[in-house]
């Protein structure tokens, strides 16, 4: 079964089809990463415009590369929470047009929930229950994934995400753009122990994440060096943020999941490219015998493949959209578990 998945939530136009959920026939990403680059961040309504530009021909690309039509697709799978509202109203408007047009079951298909199935592709032997870690741009969630289609969130970032903080820290230290994988680079040849950062306590929820004050931490230390005509090893500084980032995450995770009592962890999101987090995360879940499961590099970031996969899932469980489908620009993950 061939489904045709649809992402553009945010800065990447991204067309694929998957082939019952696992097997990835194309995937194309049409990122504007270079354009909103000049402005440090995305322009929302730059993304909006570039969607709609990329989206006809990425979707007619991933449909020639798997080597199929639109008689061959099953069902057309969208994004259509959380993220930019603007960018996500041009994915579900097309997926509606092609949709109706093509008579195809339309499938709404939530962001994160596209993320966390990124490991169904690397790995066609995960199967829920498990635990997973999601760290993105927007987002830094600890969720019980109860079966292919409920979660249960029970840690969330207060504050930034995980992959903001990685790209204010990044700014601070002078990189581009999204910052995060310059980090991780830094990082490889930088001194891990050469700054304290703090590890934010959070009240509450004692799973859920603050990265506020480590953002800030970073920023006082680098612009004190500067008013005081220092320089600053950017290698160390990086290193000594991402490992604090990576010990924060995990430390939360294996709570949570000796909590729990579970012993299936999953990462995924943008950040779950960084080779810190994969590094303390695979470290820790060895040490208590756990099974880890990461995706490959190529789905950690946003992409057509996980909506489709996902969209496999949330099909076969009969959920479907009409014409009537909006863009929500926030919705958390246990709402569409009700
Ligand atoms: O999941 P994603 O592609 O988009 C959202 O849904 O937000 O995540 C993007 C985030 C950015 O903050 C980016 O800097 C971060 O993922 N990221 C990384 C790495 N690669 C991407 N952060 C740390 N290390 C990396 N190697
Ligand atoms: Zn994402």
């Amino acid at each position: 079964m061939k489904i045709l998945g649809i992402e553009s939530s945010c800065d990447e136009t991204a067309c694929s089809v998957v082939e019952d959920g696992k097997t990835v026939l194309s995937n194309i990403v049409a990122s504007q990463i270079d354009e909103h680059r000049l402005y440090g961040g995305v322009v929302p309504e730059i993304a909006s415009r570039r969607h709609a530009e990329n989206i006809l021909w990425v979707a007619n690309a991933a449909l020639e590369e798997a080597n199929c039509t639109l008689d061959d697709i099953e069902a057309i799978a969208v994004t259509y929470a959380p993220g930019l509202i603007g960018a996500l109203l041009v994915g579900v408007s097309f997926a509606k047009g092609l949709a109706m047009s093509a008579k195809k079951p339309l499938v709404p298909v939530h962001h994160i929930a596209g993320h966390i199935a990124s490991n169904y592709i690397s790995h066609p032997d995960l199967e829920p229950p498990y635990l997973c870690l999601v760290a993105s741009g927007g987002h830094s969630h600890i969720v019980e994934v109860k079966d292919y289609t409920h979660y249960h969130v029970v840690g969330r970032t207060r504050d930034d995400a995980a992959g903001e903080c990685f790209d204010k820290a990044a700014r601070t230290l002078g990189y581009e753009y999204p910052g995060g994988k310059f980090i991780d680079n830094a990082a490889k040849t930088g001194d891990p122990n050469a700054f304290k950062l703090p590890k934010p306590k959070v009240q509450g929820s004692k799973y859920d994440f603050s990265f506020s004050g480590l953002k800030t931490a970073v920023i006082n230390t680098v612009h004190n060096a500067q008013q005081k005509g220092e320089e600053i090893c950017r290698e160390d500084m990086a290193a000594s943020f991402q490992k604090t980032v990576a010990d924060i995450l995990t430390e939360k995770t294996m709570l949570a999941a000796e909590d729990l009592g579970y012993t299936t962890i999953a990462l995924a999101g943008g950040v779950s490219a960084n080779s810190g987090v994969r590094a303390k995360l695979s470290q820790e879940c060895e040490k208590r015998g756990y099974k880890l499961y990461m995706p490959e590099l190529k789905y950690c970031g946003d992409n057509g493949a996980m909506i489709a996969c996902q969209g496999y899932y949330d099909y076969i469980a009969g959920k479907r959209a009409d014409e009537s489908l909006n863009g929500i620009a926030t919705l958390s993950l246990d709402k569409i578990s009700e």
